[in-house]
This record gives C-alpha cells, sequence and structure tokens, in this order.
C-alpha cells in the first residue's frame, strides 16, 4: 500500500516537472523563431529542384575537360589538392579582395570509380561506368548531367549533393565532371 502511494506521488511529481519544462522550452522556441531569424535562415534553404538540358557541346571529348572532371571528382579542395589542377581550373578564387581555396565535388566521399583513394559507399559504384551503364543503354548522357546537376529530379530524397542549382559549380564544370563519368579510363 505505502509503495503504491509512493509511486503514484513520484508519477505526479514528473509530470509537473514535464510541464513546466516544456513551457520553458516553449519560450526558447517563441525567442528562436522571431521572423528576422527565419528570414535569415530562408536565404540558406536550397533553391526548388531544377531540371537541366545540357548545354551546347558540353561533352566534346576535350581532354582538359575530362581531367578537371576526374580533378574536381577526387578533391574537396583547392587547399586540400595534391599536384597542379588541370588548365581552366583553379585552385583558389577571389572574391572581393579575399583569396580562399575553391570547393570541389569530394564525389570520391560517396562514390568508387577507377583510381579512388579511400572510397565511400553511400552513393553506387561509378566504375566502369561507360560501359555498365552508357553502353549497355541503361543511363544517358543526359542522365547524368541530370544528376550531377540537380539529383533530386530523379530522387527527391537523395542523399546526394546539389550541384548546378546550388551555385557550388558552373554548367561548364558540370559538362567537365559528367565527361569524366563517362569516359572510357584505364
Ligand atoms: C553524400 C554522398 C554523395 C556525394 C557526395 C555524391 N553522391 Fe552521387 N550519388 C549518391 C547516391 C546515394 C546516389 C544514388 C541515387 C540517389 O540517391 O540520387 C548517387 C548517384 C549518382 C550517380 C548516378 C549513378 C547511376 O547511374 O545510377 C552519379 C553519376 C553520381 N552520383 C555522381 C556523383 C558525382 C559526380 C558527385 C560529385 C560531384 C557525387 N555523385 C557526389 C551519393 C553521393
Amino acid at each position: 500500500m505505502k509503495s503504491k502511494k509512493l509511486l503514484l506521488g513520484s508519477i505526479l511529481s514528473v509530470s509537473i516537472l514535464a510541464t513546466s519544462a516544456n513551457a520553458a522550452d516553449q519560450k526558447l522556441i517563441d525567442a528562436v523563431e522571431q521572423p528576422s531569424a527565419a528570414e535569415i535562415i530562408k536565404k540558406d534553404f536550397l533553391k526548388p529542384a531544377q531540371k537541366y538540358t545540357m548545354p551546347k557541346g558540353c561533352l566534346s571529348g576535350d581532354k582538359d575537360s575530362i581531367a578537371r572532371g576526374e580533378f574536381i571528382f577526387h578533391n574537396l579542395n583547392g587547399k586540400k589538392a595534391k599536384g597542379t589542377p588541370p588548365k581552366g581550373l583553379a585552385k583558389f578564387i577571389t572574391k572581393g579582395d579575399k583569396k580562399k581555396p575553391k570547393q570541389y565535388g569530394n564525389c570520391v566521399a560517396c562514390h568508387n570509380i577507377e583510381g579512388a583513394k579511400g572510397a565511400g559507399n553511400i552513393g553506387p559504384d561509378l566504375t566502369n561506368y561507360k560501359k555498365f551503364f552508357i553502353d549497355a543503354k541503361t543511363r544517358t548522357h543526359a542522365y547524368v548531367y541530370q544528376k550531377i546537376a540537380d539529383p533530386r529530379i530523379d530522387n527527391e530524397n537523395t542523399h546526394m549533393t546539389v550541384n548546378l542549382t546550388s551555385g557550388l559549380f558552373t554548367e561548364q564544370e558540370i559538362c567537365d565532371i559528367t565527361a569524366y563519368i563517362i569516359s572510357e579510363k584505364k
């Protein structure tokens, strides 16, 4: 009997505690969710998923283009990247009067591919992509371009990074990366 009373008492006090904690939490939420803060956050949100068509001359087969795609695929940014970047790709960019490392794709964090070091397996293995996907007619060049530009068109719940809609890369750079994926590799 005594233990039952004790139990009831502790349930009551726990629920009182919970109620007051909720009130405090609500105050905190109100303070954080001021319209001005919401506006600032909104600016950081990614634009809606966008469908793209490949620009003319996108996949020219140019060796420098493929080399740029390869460099972007395997590196995180211009500061961490080893070696000289291929023609047409910078390691650092200037914004205003500030020089900062250029952000690359780091696709290797999620995808394996020929020559990858420490590749992740969150995304599908892209080794032999030309043979298994392009030549086998499972995928088109346009599909690969769209996937890299904005993967949300194909899969709205994708875990892959958005590369063109986000402004991370230019159309030419998306072409470079696409050219690399679909190229014959040694
Ligand atoms: C955070 C992990 C992640 C990163 C980083 C990432 N991907 Fe992906 N990728 C995925 C996943 C997961 C898929 C599977 C389909 C989906 O969810 O969109 C995918 C699918 C793909 C496909 C389609 C393969 C096919 O034919 O089915 C290509 C091509 C591709 N990624 C290229 C890239 C390139 C190029 C980069 C770098 C610019 C990159 N990915 C960066 C996770 C990633």
